[in-house]
């Protein structure tokens, strides 16, 4: 058993920062990531996710916390916790580069009786058979299992959700043998206030987030398909919703853009697995292909309303409300579909600092100066000042309100659409 735990986490970015500020607090803990400009900005208290305040930082980094871009830091930990990204390629694969990178770093470090954990979502069997091999590339011939041992646990953070925080999720663990086990369940349980489930394998619990994130996809994507079908119908999705909901067991899920790099992600994981097992993925991938789909179809409806050459307005370009993340955000699709049929579009979002966006400022537009907004992403930002955002609509302008989100303060003088 290890006696002091000095912990590294590799990769600060949405999961790992969040991680390695609350293990500072119990441990001896060193964040690391290859990026020189994450590390100087968190080195200054500045987290561009926004997952961390500024003084809990500067706080953490004023007493245990180091963060570093230099591996050889790392030497003298003992539990090395990943957190690097699980991306896709183009064709829709698993991109395992940097869980591959990841374990090389590692690999340099490793010492008898270390424990290496994933928290990274993968296929189930990704850890024994992808990284475990990466692992034992050592100089000192160390074997998985026997001189270093492996974990894995899944993170379920929601960015932007400051309710459902790291203390307060339950935390899946599992663990190579019952060592692991009791070291996971100790540190996380520090973490978590108690809140530990230990499934009963890697595999298992690789598979148990895999899967969270998949349903979540599907369930998306059948409202995605009801929202057509009530378009079609000249029904409000919302209202069937509304109605539907009163049932108890009834799913509240909502339609949408899924965009971001989990739910859109995730699911071609279970379905590369999937496939190499010989079992064809069609929920899964048909899911994936609805939600694919909803852009375009959302962004044809919005064109069909609008007239020619419309002045509208986009407000939220986020993959999702009050985070500050545009990884595979779907708002870009639409926009580039209007702007082919001739709309002019100006942006806006209140968490993008660009200057390839060429982003407008509200406080200098005109009132009565757009034909239409779309109020993609419905931060918190927007909902506050609808009554001063819409004074810039012409007197015949559209509101276009993709997640229904005002639709209970609908104005009658709008002109309102949603899904
Ligand atoms: N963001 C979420 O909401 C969320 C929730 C649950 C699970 N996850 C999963 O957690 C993992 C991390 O996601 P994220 O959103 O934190 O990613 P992120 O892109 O925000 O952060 C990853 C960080 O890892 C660094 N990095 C990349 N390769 C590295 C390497 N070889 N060594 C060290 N650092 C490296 C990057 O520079 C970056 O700062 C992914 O597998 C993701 O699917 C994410």
């Amino acid at each position: 058993m290890i006696k002091e735990k000095k912990i590294a986490v590799l990769g600060l970015g949405y999961v790992g920062l969040p991680l390695a500020v609350g293990l500072c607090s119990s441990y001896k803990t060193i964040g690391f990531d290859i990026s020189l400009d994450r590390v100087s900005q968190l080195l200054k208290g500045i987290d561009k996710t926004l997952e961390v305040k500024e003084t809990k930082l500067k706080n953490c980094l004023k007493r245990k916390l180091i963060v570093t871009n230099n591996f050889k830091d790392l030497k003298n930990c003992n539990i090395f916790i990943a957190t690097v990204p699980t991306p896709i390629t183009e064709s829709c694969e698993p991109d395992l580069k940097p869980l591959k990178d990841v374990c090389k770093t590692i690999s340099k470090l490793l010492k008898k009786r270390d424990i290496v954990v994933f928290e990274s979502t993968v296929y189930p069997g990704a850890t024994e058979e992808i990284c475990a091999p990466i692992l034992e590339k050592n100089d000192k011939n160390l074997k998985s299992g026997k001189d270093f041992f492996l974990g894995y646990s899944p993170e379920r953070v929601n960015p932007g959700d400051k309710i459902h925080t790291i203390d307060k999720i339950d935390k899946v663990i599992s663990g190579q043998n019952k060592m692991v086990e009791k070291v996971l369940f100790e540190i996380y349980s520090r973490l978590t206030k108690g809140k530990v489930f230990l499934a009963k394998n890697i595999k298992v619990a690789e598979a148990s987030k895999v899967i969270e994130n998949s349903q979540r996809d599907i369930n998306i994507a059948f409202i995605n398909e009801v929202a057509k079908i009530c378009n079609k119908l000249n029904i409000s999705v919302y209202d069937v919703l509304n109605a539907s909901s009163t049932k108890w067991n009834f799913l509240k899920f909502k339609p949408g853009l899924v965009g971001g790099h989990c739910i859109g992600v995730d699911p071609y994981y279970l379905a590369h697995k999937s496939s190499k097992l010989k079992i064809d993925p069609k929920v899964i991938l048909s899911g994936r292909k609805t939600n694919n789909e909803m852009p375009t179809f959302i962004a044809k409806r919005i064109d069909e309303k609008l007239k020619r050459k419309s002045k509208v307005l986009f407000l939220g370009l986020t993959f999702k409300e009050d985070v500050p993340d545009l990884r595979n955000s779907k708002s870009f699709e639409i926009i580039s579909f209007l702007k082919n049929k001739q709309h002019t579009i100006k942006l806006h979002d209140p968490y993008v600092k660009s200057d390839n966006l060429q982003l407008v400022n509200l406080k200098k537009i005109k009132n009565n100066s757009f034909d239409a907004f779309i109020l993609a992403v419905p931060h918190k930002f927007y909902l506050q000042r609808m009554d001063f955002i819409k004074n810039f609509l012409k007197s015949d302008g559209i509101f276009f309100d993709i997640k229904g989100k005002v639709s209970a303060k609908r104005d009658k003088n709008f002109n309102y659409w949603s899904l």
